[in-house]
């Protein structure tokens, strides 16, 4: 297989393996842009007109022409697509525990693995779900991206923080506002920062001779969307969740990867975005905080090789990630930001956000107003494009859960 050898190892050498070291990157790099006043000039890709040069006026034209030609675009040029794999793949989905008394009694904790076989391998990923008790099922629920193993010890009910898991997430708020989650672990079928490819749920798909992707293939986060896709299909099977109803969420890498799935897989009711950043909702062309050339420095597959070529030629791209977000439409996204998460570009999130809304208004939805941000402390809930910012760095707090359930309550309760 083409592999590059020469820049691969070129950017082998310069490999990060774990999330958020490269936030330190402000300090070491000093040619990234956080003024808007060094910002590039840009011009982003029109949202609404298509290949053929001929403007979208409907939603039939959105939905049969344009959403699939920018989903092929995302998938060939940015993230790889997913192959037919040579040889067919057999599913099963196994509930291998259940604790009906979770969390003093709060809830049910199902653990279920899903097993995928065939001539070439056998892999399995972990899907968590909790559902509060003493409610009427079937229940929404959130279906996180996760970068906490669901296997580890991170899912147990904190013993010192009542309603807490001991990650921290407020599980109890979720359950007493009505919400289910579910959890799926980033690295169940492809590593962090995969290189090799050969032992995960890539080696699957391979068709005879072939031992690594095809430049327009399937990178990691294209693996993650796979994955999260699947836990959907177990999901459409459990009574206890309204799946109907289910909100993807992500944090960081996570993120993009939630706005990919969601962009893909119109099951998923709502997204929701916490500072997803470059190749999540940020825009590229801003080439502000993490740049393209930034990201597949250290991480070279988070997306697919074809997207090494548009390396400082952002512009040259046929999409920008405000398409991403359009491709949600119109069902509801959110994207989180933070002040001081500059790598992110909350600025670039937001206007992505903004200027995705003119595919939710074609779509008699409501999007974003306004191109300026709003304010820390002002999250924008009712609406089909929501948005908040906060004070603070790379991380989801309290107020950053419960705004997200504000938004799934706005839209699942109304
Ligand atoms: C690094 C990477 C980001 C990513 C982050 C994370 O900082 O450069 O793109 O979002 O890790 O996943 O925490």
């Amino acid at each position: 297989m083409n592999r590059t050898p020469v820049l691969r190892s070129l950017l082998l050498g310069l490999l990060v393996a774990s999330p958020g070291v490269a936030r330190e990157a402000k300090e070491y790099d000093a040619d990234v842009h956080y003024e808007e006043s060094d910002l590039p000039h840009y011009d982003l890709p029109p949202v609404l007109v298509a290949a053929s040069g001929k403007r979208v006026v409907t939603a039939e034209e959105w939905h049969s022409v344009r959403r699939p030609e920018i989903l092929s675009l995302f998938s060939h040029l940015v993230y790889g697509r997913v192959p037919e794999p040579a040889r067919a793949i057999e599913t099963e989905f196994e509930v291998v525990q259940t604790d009906p008394q979770f969390m003093e009694g709060r809830g049910t904790r199902k653990d279920v693995k899903i097993h995928f076989r065939n001539e070439q391998g056998e892999i399995s990923m972990h899907v968590l779900v909790f559902v509060p008790n003493g409610v009427e099922r079937p229940v929404p629920a959130f279906l996180k991206h996760s970068f906490n193993n669901t296997q580890s010890k991170d899912f147990d009910a904190s013993a010192t923080r009542p309603g807490r898991l001991r990650n921290g997430w407020p599980l109890g708020e979720m359950f007493e506002r009505g919400y289910g989650f579910c959890a799926v672990y980033h690295q169940d079928l492809v590593g962090h920062n995969e290189v090799g490819f050969l032992k995960g749920i890539h080696r699957l798909f391979y068709p005879e001779g072939q031992s690594f992707p095809k430049a327009h293939e399937w990178g990691v986060l294209s693996a993650c969307a796979w994955g999260a896709m699947r836990a959907m299909d177990y999901l459409g099977l459990d009574e206890d969740i309204d799946h109907k109803r289910v909100a993807i969420m992500g944090h960081s890498k996570m993120g993009k990867a939630a706005l990919w799935t969601a962009a893909q897989d119109e099951r998923i009711a709502l997204a929701i975005s916490a500072q997803s950043g470059c190749a999540g909702a940020a825009l590229w062309r801003r080439k502000s905080g993490e740049t393209l050339k930034k990201m597949v420095t250290r991480f070279p597959y988070w997306l697919c090789r074809n997207a090494w070529k548009f390396v400082e030629q952002e512009d040259d791209l046929p999409v920008d990630q405000h398409m991403l977000l359009a491709c949600i439409a119109p069902r509801p996204v959110y994207v989180h930001s933070s002040v001081d998460d500059t790598w992110a570009d909350s600025r670039g999130e937001y206007l992505s956000a903004f200027h995705a809304s003119e595919v939710y208004e074609l779509l008699g939805k409501k999007g974003l107003a306004s191109e300026a941000s709003p304010k820390v402390g002002e999250p924008i809930i009712q609406s089909d494009v929501g948005y908040h910012i906060r004070e603070g760095g790379h991380s989801v707090e309290l107020y950053d859960w419960r705004r997200f359930m504000d938004f799934a309550d706005y839209h699942f309760k109304r």
